[in-house]
């Protein structure tokens, strides 16, 4: 490819990768598939890598991210970030409406939109680009985190239409339901602590320092204020329309309402509706909507007299704290957690709620029996948010946070910059040990279904394992006859379960079948901190062997681009340790796969069948992803390429291959063949 024609391709490229973001992220209707979403950026991030020079500052690969901010810079708001007067009652709304028709004259229309719970943030657009992204901070100056907003993929980064050549739009970078469960289920396998909520989550990733980590956090945003000289409107509304034709992802859930019934029904309808929405808002906006009533109604020093907000009621209710636990898991980690008088709320009864950590204690001063507000927001586990001070009895006891471990009294530590203490004892504190066995046996680990927690605690309890490799060493006669008893929560009554035959059977049929566990799970399973399913995947793939990856250094870690710092180190640690290594030792002995086959093995060459060859492959097909048949086509020396082009060799369909494909390969004569051909055509050499 020459020069001119790489700046060409990387023009075109930028262009269609935009466009398919749009039509993904911000109107929901993708016109490709991923895959081939894929290989349209992997093509662009080549092509920027070998001409560096032709990279443009707003390409859309800057999208996956990959640069490091140690600090976020301190930047000055041009215009100061405000916020708005909180109502909660319908009078409230009719007073700020009785307020602005005093203050101005004629007509008055308001603009209502919903109120997102997220993190508020301005973007700033120059001749049609976004530069600048700064979070709210003080008000007056805020932190520059524009590289990883770069990868929020509804925020254009390159604008459609007649924009004006300068302005700042302000809106709230959020996290779907869906993706907070995700980031949380990731995190919970990897052993570290939960976020509370989508805006903590986001609020999180949006500081953090790697972009390529906030890429995959999958934010989004949603865009609600312009401001900028002299803009080509009159009012709020029509800004909106038009920086919806932009390419911004604005709302559609906004109404014009002229009166206070108009308003309140607007309300109404959102407090039920809200329940439905993918991502939280904790109340609605109400905006006069006419800019140069705006401008006659002017400020207070802290928010518009031309907006207001309306905050729903969260859910709540007010109970007695009895006692607090402190929660070991798995990883040492140590979880407040407080137990209740029972209250009835939003449908369920609660018992239990979180504390999360030492500092949200500390901020709530909570004291034993005091009275506490027990909230359910979005999320599933209740919390509380404040405290009656009033109704505290004197002399009661401040609640502290522990500073030994409550069940094996090692003393607690605290990492910098982590919320959590954690109990450092992870060899013989008995939660750890039995939450390690635990996560060994889980569904994604080693999926040891016969037994459960319950069994594994009687197992622990009776000193018959306190590591995995102890599982491939029990017999028939050290479980049968196993007894345990146990409080039925039902009736009040002790129970006894005991392990005869046919329990004895499947537990030891369950462990003999985990030997065929894929090395990945495997590497998953034996619980190394940070390292999650994902990156247990790819490190087998990477290494291919347990010995291997025990003799991998610190750089060799890092360099690869799912691998921070503290996953690399967490790595280190583990088969620094004598007892890890020889227990891994013995697992590999007693059978587990600790290398992948040979035929999963990634890139090293199987033969150049393929050398010189341009392949696409489209389609799906039985027993193989496309991500494997694109390794196979790597391993014997051909090239992956989504669009087919005079330059392709051949196309290998599967079922469900797209029609423009098809039409494109016949008029260019491109030769079309199915699995079967494409696996003969690779053994033959
Ligand atoms: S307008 C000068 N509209 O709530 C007024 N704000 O407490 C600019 N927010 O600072 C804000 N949804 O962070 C506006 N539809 C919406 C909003 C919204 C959420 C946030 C924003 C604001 C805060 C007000």
């Amino acid at each position: 490819m020459t020069f001119e024609e790489a700046h060409i391709r990387i023009k075109d490229l930028s262009e269609q990768l935009e466009q398919h973001n749009y039509n993904y992220y911000v109107l929901s209707q993708p016109v490709i598939s991923d895959y081939e979403f894929d290989m349209l950026m992997n093509e662009l991030i080549a092509l920027e890598k070998q001409y560096p020079e032709l990279a443009d500052p707003s390409s859309p690969a800057n999208r996956v991210g990959g640069t490091v901010t140690k600090e976020f810079r301190s930047v000055k708001h041009k215009y100061p970030m405000l916020s708005l007067s909180n109502t909660y009652t319908e009078e409230e709304i009719n007073e700020f409406d009785r307020r602005v028709r005093k203050l101005i004259s004629g007509e008055v229309e308001y603009v209502c939109e919903l109120k997102y719970d997220g993190v508020a943030i301005g973007l700033t657009y120059q001749e049609g680009r976004l530069i600048q992204a700064l979070t709210r901070g003080d008000g007056v100056q805020g932190d520059d985190v524009t590289r990883n907003v770069m990868t929020v993929r509804s925020i254009p980064l390159k604008l459609k239409g007649d924009y004006p050549r300068e302005f700042e739009i302000r809106g709230e970078i959020l996290l779907t339901h869906k993706q907070f469960r995700k980031i949380n289920e990731d995190r919970e396998s990897m052993g570290e602590m939960l976020f509370a909520n989508p805006r903590n989550a986001a609020s999180g990733s949006l500081k953090m320092q790697n972009s390529a980590e906030v890429a995959r956090r999958g934010l989004d945003c949603s865009l609600y204020y312009l401001l900028g000289e002299n803009l080509p409107f009159e009012n709020h509304f029509d800004s909106l329309t038009k920086a919806r034709e932009w390419g911004f992802k604005i709302s559609d859930h906004i109404s014009l309402c002229r009166t206070q019934g108009d308003i309140h029904e607007f309300i109404q309808y959102w407090d039920k509706a809200r329940r439905e929405l993918p991502f939280d808002i904790d109340g609605v906006v109400i905006k006069v909507n006419s800019y140069r009533q705006q401008e006659e109604l002017g400020y207070t020093a802290k928010s518009p007299r031309w907006a207001i907000a309306y905050k729903y009621k969260a859910e709540e209710a007010v109970t007695r704290l009895l006692s607090v636990d402190h929660q070991v898991g798995r990883t040492g980690a140590v979880t407040p957690v407080a137990n209740l008088e029972p209250v009835f709320l939003s449908g369920t009864t609660v018992k239990r709620a979180s504390l999360h950590n030492a500092d949200i204690i500390a901020s709530l001063d909570l004291h034993y029996n005091d009275f506490v507000i027990v909230e359910k927001g979005g999320e599933i586990i209740p919390k509380i948010t404040g405290v009656d001070g009033k109704l505290r009895k004197a002399g009661s006891e401040p609640v502290t946070f522990i500073s030994r471990c409550p069940e094996c009294g090692e003393i607690l530590v605290r990492q910098d910059g982590e919320a959590a203490y954690y109990c450092p004892n992870s060899k013989s504190c008995p939660p750890q040990i039995k939450g390690k066995l635990e996560h060994f046996i889980s569904r994604k680990a080693m999926d040891i279904q016969s037994l459960g927690e319950g069994k594994i605690e009687l197992l622990f309890d009776k000193g018959l394992i306190t590591r995995p490799s102890d599982l491939y060493k029990l017999v028939f006669t050290d479980l049968h006859g196993l007894e345990k008893e146990y409080d039925n929560p039902e009736d009040g009554k002790t129970k006894k379960i005991s392990f005869r035959d046919k329990t004895v059977y499947n537990i030891l049929q369950g462990i003999e079948a985990s030997k065929n566990i894929p090395f990945e799970r495997v590497l998953f399973a034996l619980g190394i901190r940070h390292i999650g399913e994902t990156a247990a995947k790819k490190l087998a793939r990477h290494f291919g062997s347990i010995e291997k990856l025990m003799t991998a250094g610190m750089e060799e870690l890092i360099g690869l681009p799912e691998v921070g710092e503290k996953m690399a180190s967490s790595i280190l640690d583990y088969f620094r340790d004598p007892e890890n290594i020889e227990m891994v030792a013995e697992l590999k002995t007693q059978g587990l796969q600790m290398h992948i086959p040979d035929e999963t093995k990634s890139p090293p060459t199987r033969s150049k069948t393929l050398e010189e060859k341009s392949v696409v492959i489209s389609g799906v097909f039985e027993g193989y992803s496309r991500e494997q048949l694109q390794e196979i086509v790597e391993q014997h020396g051909g090239k992956n390429t989504s669009s087919v082009s005079s330059k392709t060799s051949f196309i290998l369909a599967g079922d469900k291959m797209g029609p423009g494909k098809l039409e494109k390969a016949a008029t260019l004569n491109i030769p079309i063949i199915n699995l079967q051909e494409f696996l003969e055509m690779i053994q033959e050499k």
